[in-house]
Order: C-alpha cells, then sequence, then structure tokens
C-alpha cells in the first residue's frame, strides 16, 4: 500500500526534522506538510525538499475544515502525524487564546475532518492518525517521585500543558467512540537543529554567540528529560508504521538534567567548538554570560519519562547520548547562523523585551 501521509507543523521543530526524516527513510511515500507558519514556523526548515519535489507544502491553519478536507481527498489521505501546535509554555502563559484555538480546536477539526474522510473510503483498518503530545500533561513531579508512564493521571498545570491535554482527550474519544486509528505519544524535552530560538537550548547557544544574557529562571533546578529530536522521529516512525491504534505511547530519553547544569554544558562546549574553529566569541568564558532571572509562574519543577512500553512493545531506545546529542546540536547552530539570524525579528526582538522584563540588559 502507498502510504500518503499528512505531516501537521512541518515548518516547525520536530516536524520539520520528522519530513526529513521520513522523506529519507521512506522516500516512496507520498507527504503533504500542512503549516500555517505562525512565529515558531519557518519554510527554511524544508524548503530543500519543497524545491526538489520530495513534499509538498500547503500554507494553511489546522482548524480550517474546508482546507483540510480539500487537502484530505485531493491528496488521498491515509496517515496523519498531527504536531502542529502553539508549543511554547511562557507564551501559554502571556497569551492562551491561540493555543485554546489551536491545540484544542485545532486538533477537534482535524479528528473530525480525518473521520469524515475515512468512513467515506470505507473505514480502512491499515489508515492512522498519531496525535504527538507531551510529558508535560502528567504534571510535575517531586525529586523521589517515579517517572510518568502511561498510566499516570493527567495533571496539567500551564495553559498549554491544559490544552494539550484536552486534545489528548479528543484523539482517544475518537478513538474510543468512532473506532478511528488514533494512536498518542507523550514525549520528553527535544533538542536538536531548526529549534526556534525561544526555548531554552537555542535560546543559550545564540545567546552566546550573540555575547547576549543567558536567562535561567528562578535557581536553575528545575528538571528536564532531554531527548535529541531524531530519537523522537525514530520513535514516532514506530508508532505510525507498527503502534495498535487505541494506544499510548510514552517516549524520553532517561537524561534528567537540571537547567543550570545543562546551561553549563552548553557554555562549556560552545567555548570548545568555538575554539576548535578559530571562531572568535563575545565573552568569554561563556558561563559569565549567565544570569538568574523571575521564575516562569507555575515553573514545573521536575519532568521524567518512563518509556519501556515503547522499547517492549516496540523495540524502540533513543540511540543518540546527551553528550553526542549536545555537541551535534551546538555543532548545528554554529554551522547554520543563516537558518537562525533571519528569526531574530523585530516581533521577536519584542517578545524578549516583554517576556524578561528588561533582565537581559
Ligand atoms: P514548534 O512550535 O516548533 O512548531 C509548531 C509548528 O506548528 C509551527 O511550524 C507552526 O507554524 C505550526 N502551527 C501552529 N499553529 C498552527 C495551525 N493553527 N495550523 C497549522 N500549523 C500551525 O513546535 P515543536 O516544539 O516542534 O512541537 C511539535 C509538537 O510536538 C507539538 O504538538 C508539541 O506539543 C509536541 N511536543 C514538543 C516537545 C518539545 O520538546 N518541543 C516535546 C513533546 C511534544
Ligand atoms: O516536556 C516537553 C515540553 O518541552 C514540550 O511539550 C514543549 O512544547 C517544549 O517547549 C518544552 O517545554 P519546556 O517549558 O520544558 O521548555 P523550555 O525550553 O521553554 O524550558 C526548558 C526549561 O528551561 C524549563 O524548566 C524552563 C527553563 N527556562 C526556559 C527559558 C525559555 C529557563 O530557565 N530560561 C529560559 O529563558
Amino acid at each position: 500500500m502507498t502510504r500518503h501521509i499528512l505531516i501537521t507543523g512541518g515548518a516547525g521543530f520536530i516536524a520539520g526534522n520528522l519530513v526529513h526524516h521520513w522523506a529519507a527513510a521512506h522516500p516512496n511515500d507520498n507527504l503533504v506538510v500542512l503549516d500555517a507558519l505562525t512565529y515558531a514556523g519557518n519554510r527554511a526548515t524544508i524548503e530543500p525538499l519543497i524545491a526538489a519535489g520530495q513534499i509538498r507544502f500547503v500554507e494553511g491553519d489546522i482548524g480550517d475544515r474546508t482546507l483540510v478536507d480539500v487537502l484530505l481527498a485531493e491528496h488521498a489521505i491515509t496517515h496523519i502525524a498531527h504536531l502542529a501546535a502553539e508549543s511554547h509554555v511562557d507564551r501559554s502563559i502571556s497569551g492562551p487564546a491561540a493555543f485554546l484555538s489551536t491545540n484544542v480546536g485545532g486538533t477537534f477539526t482535524l479528528l473530525e475532518a480525518f473521520r469524515t474522510h475515512w468512513l467515506a473510503a470505507g473505514s480502512p483498518a491499515s489508515w492512522r492518525f498519531l496525535h504527538v503530545s507531551t510529558d508535560e500533561v502528567f504534571g510535575s513531579l517531586e525529586p523521589s517521585d517515579p517517572p510518568f508512564n502511561e498510566t499516570t493521571a493527567y495533571a496539567p498545570r500551564s495553559p498549554y500543558a491544559a490544552s494539550k491535554a484536552a486534545s489528548d482527550h479528543l484523539a482517544r474519544a475518537w478513538q474510543h467512540t468512532y473506532g478511528l486509528p488514533v494512536l498518542v505519544s507523550n514525549c520528553s524535552n527535544n533538542y536538536g537543529p531548526f529549534h526556534f530560538p525561544e526555548k531554552l537550548i537555542p535560546l543559550t547557544l545564540i545567546n552566546i554567540l550573540l555575547g547576549r544574557p543567558i536567562p535561567v529562571y528562578g535557581d536553575g533546578a528545575n528538571v528536564r528529560d532531554w531527548l535529541f529530536v531524531e530519537d523522537h522521529c525514530r520513535a514516532l516512525e514506530r508508532i505510525l508504521l507498527s503502534g495498535e491504534p487505541g494506544h499510548t505511547y510514552c517516549i524520553g530519553g532517561n537524561n534528567e538534567v537540571s537547567n543550570l547544569d545543562l546551561v553549563h554544558q552548553l557554555c562549556d562546549l560552545v567555548d570548545e567548538l568555538a575554539s576548535d574553529q578559530g571562531l572568535a566569541l563575545p565573552q568569554r568564558p561563556s558561563r559569565e554570560l549567565i544570569r538568574f532571572v523571575t521564575d516562569r509562574p507555575g515553573h514545573d519543577r521536575r519532568y521524567a519519562i518512563d518509556a519501556s512500553h515503547i522499547r517492549e512493545a516496540l523495540g524502540w531506545e533513543p540511540r543518540v547520548t546527551v553528550s553526542e546529542g549536545l555537541r551535534r546540536t551546538v555543532a548545528w547552530y554554529l554551522a547554520n547562523r543563516s537558518w537562525w539570524e533571519p528569526l531574530l525579528s523585530d516581533d521577536y526582538s519584542a517578545y524578549l523585551v516583554g517576556q524578561y522584563a528588561g533582565q537581559l540588559s
């Protein structure tokens, strides 16, 4: 069977990496990307594949039912990997409306459009809808708590997490009630190439390269479980091809690191790789750029994932260690200034001023 796959949010960080991964691994599949090109969407991430005719790109909103209906029919879509979302916690605190609209309303529209399309085709058992979600739906862990797994109760605590939790519930309800072949994944923090500058890792790297202060929220002791994005893409591939509809898969890196430790590692790596390349940095050592700033309201203390279910059920586990992944990421940001520099627009500068309330000068 030829797969006709719609990847939503394909001009963003994870879905952009997934598009590259899938196009290389499955060149006979037809790939269509639907992306609204919000501030976080960057066509340049997938432009070479569009230009080479390897994928089709449609600019549009997942909440536009007419557009989605036409797209599903025209491209005879059999699989959806749904990643389009508003994804930044800080923006969900200052402006939650877009999160409700895209993450909840947009997911509802996609589920309904796919259900109609699937019914019209005679409800093929081989079709799939993979709803990509986050570990933030589970809330926050204490230091001695066991990691989240597929049976952990939902306890979202930010507007972003609440909107993702709502969309997860919709996705599971569509599977249970209508028999739509839906799968759900909940992943920990990703890092790697094509990561928008507002998130901690690219923000740190870009600020080092520009000689700007590195903002660390609160005491820097919050813990995240970091996964190299390529490993997440391999997990999504496994789930889409071999996962069981109605099942949930927790994906994580088994790499718990505090924010301050992580920022220290990044500073040291940039210092080392810049020296190797004979590149002068505006400030050395980079650790001197670190500033402790006002904490994120409601900041979750710790996330961690127990990924044993996906390992046992689908044979997936991470391949890239955190030291290798961070090194590759730092090297990518050093080599790809032409990707991230255009993203530092006036709008983005205004966002930084509002978000950090002048604490970065
Ligand atoms: P991102 O913000 O980098 O990209 C989101 C993409 O979605 C952008 O290209 C944007 O233009 C597009 N988009 C936004 N609203 C849209 C709309 N209404 N219609 C069509 N396109 C729209 O996000 P990301 O970090 O790559 O996350 C992708 C998905 O993975 C999200 O669903 C997120 O919740 C989930 N996730 C992210 C992480 C992480 O660490 N970044 C971890 C686990 C799960
Ligand atoms: O856990 C998965 C989630 O990971 C995804 O669902 C989200 O889409 C993704 O953005 C990410 O959320 P986080 O809030 O964990 O990522 P962020 O990069 O914003 O922050 C990582 C940690 O660093 C977090 O504890 C907050 C802290 N931080 C962040 C920023 C932007 C700082 O200390 N300073 C900062 O300036």
